[in-house]
């Protein structure tokens, strides 16, 4: 029997046992959706708290409620541990560790060097290896190959190495009924045998494989996707600028354009980029292009107009309070969200920071409000503490700053009881009573 076959057929009868490096927003739902389509998966994460936390049968990810893990806990199906000899027992071994920015904003390649290091160690034959974190075209081929490689086993006869990306789209997957099985699954193999085992694997996991040519084209293919996220955005956060310096909204404008059936993709404006992907991963396609000698213009145009979109909030804030005759030094502004998106926890690379740092600048004093987010730690390592939402917090403010759109807020009791609101994403477009109070974006 061959590596090939002897994998296949424990994929085939999901009799494969499943490793899953980093338990995070990407990792955790996927390991709980493998446990959940019957196979034994055994989530490996460097973080002792996370391990034990899982390992009680709670989930710390918002998109798995802690019963799937407590249930895959009880019928055996999901074990998580630090100890990475433990994937050795594993066929299928994903990785879906950070890939953020360094100092410099370069690609921070080190959790993925570390991951490959460990998975090198533990290599033997008929192991399938996928890389699921975002990263630049080239990463598996360059950085896991030559190190699993190395220990004298053959990519694609004695085990299979891939590239999937990761499509989750965290906090939505009920509102929008986006799930691991039912959004497409890109697969790039580094030989034909990687792609026919790796998408043997996924059709276990997913409804849809699209198998691609190369490791390469997947790993584009996810840079591209954020790309076009991040140009569009920036697009009509540029719109909105124009906007307002025209007296127009631009959400009437938006709202006009998306009756058009074709030809045509809605976009919202907002106080900023944030999120682990869309600040972050053009960097990495932008970097991997000036080693072609090429700059990646629009990205990086993008890039200048979603980072000036804290300081327009600033600029509203200005104009909020001057319409009271009050200054922003001396004034108490409140911050609606935390979040970098609604109803979620994640603050990851949340706008609030910049806003929250400019309004500081100027001398308000800041109160945030997150139902989400309990306490919230910037990158300098300070932490901040939220407050619950109260009439008396949003009557003694002298503005208050929709940041986030969660669900979670009544707006129509927010304006009735706010006396100045900037509304960065259009939250209040139903509330009728108090439209005087409020500065939209
Ligand atoms: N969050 C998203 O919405 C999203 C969507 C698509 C793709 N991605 C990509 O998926 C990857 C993971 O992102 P995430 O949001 O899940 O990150 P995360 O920070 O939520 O989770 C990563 C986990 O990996 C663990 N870890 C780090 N190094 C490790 C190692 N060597 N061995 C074992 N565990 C290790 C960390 O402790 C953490 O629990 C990134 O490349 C990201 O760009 C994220």
């Amino acid at each position: 029997m061959t590596m090939f076959s002897e994998l296949a057929t424990k994929i085939e009868q999901r009799n494969a046992r499943i490793g899953v490096v980093g338990l995070g927003y990407v990792g955790l739902p996927l390991a709980a959706h493998a446990g959940k389509r019957g196979f034994q998966v055994i989530g490996l994460d460097t973080s002792p708290g996370k391990v034990e936390t899982i390992n009680r049968g709670e989930s710390d990810v918002d998109d798995v409620p802690s019963e799937v893990i407590a249930h895959l806990r009880e019928s055996g199906h999901f074990e998580a541990t630090t100890d990475v000899r433990r994937l050795r027992a594993c066929d299928v071994v994903i990785i879906c560790v950070p890939t953020p920015l360094n100092k410099t904003r370069d690609p921070d390649m080190s959790y993925v060097e570390r991951a490959a290091d460990d998975i090198a160690r533990t290599l033997r034959t008929a192991q399938l290896i996928v890389l699921e974190s975002t990263t630049w075209p080239g990463t598996t081929e360059e950085i896991i190959l030559p190190r699993l490689e190395a220990t004298g086993l053959k990519v694609g006869e004695d085990f299979f190495l891939a590239f999937s990306p990761e499509r989750i789209d965290p906090g939505q997957t009920s509102s929008k009924g986006y799930t691991v099985d039912n959004v497409p699954k890109v697969v790039g193999g580094v030989t034909p045998a990687c792609v026919e085992i790796a998408s043997a694997f996924y059709s276990h996991i997913t409804s849809q494989v699209v198998p691609v040519s190369s490791p390469r084209v997947a790993e584009l293919t996810k840079l591209f996707e954020n790309v076009f996220r991040n140009v569009n955005i920036a697009l009509v956060n540029e719109l909105a600028l124009l906007c307002d310096r025209m007296g127009i909204s631009v959400w009437e404008v938006i709202d006009a354009a998306a009756t058009k059936p074709f030809g045509f993709m809605k976009f919202a404006p907002g106080p900023g980029w944030g999120g682990h992907c869309i600040p972050i991963d053009p960097f990495y396609l932008t970097w991997k292009a000036h080693e072609f000698g090429f700059n990646t213009r629009f990205t990086e145009l993008a890039g200048e107009i979603n980072v000036q979109m804290p300081r327009h909030v600033r600029e509203l804030t200005i104009r909020a309070l001057n319409q009271h005759s009050k200054a922003l030094r001396g004034s108490h502004v409140l911050l609606l969200g935390v979040a970098y998106k609604p109803n979620v926890a994640d603050y990851r690379e949340a706008p609030v920071f910049k806003i929250m740092e400019l309004l500081e600048e100027d001398g308000a004093r800041i109160t945030s409000v997150d139902p989400h987010v309990a306490e919230f730690q910037a990158h300098d390592g300070q932490t901040y503490v939220t407050t619950p939402l109260s009439d008396d917090l949003l009557q003694s403010a002298d503005c208050a700053i929709i940041v986030t759109n969660h669900d979670g807020f009544d707006y129509q009791h927010i304006v009735a009881n706010s006396q100045a609101i900037v509304d960065t994403r259009n939250a209040t477009r139903d509330v009728r009573e108090g439209r005087e109070k409020i500065i939209s974006l």
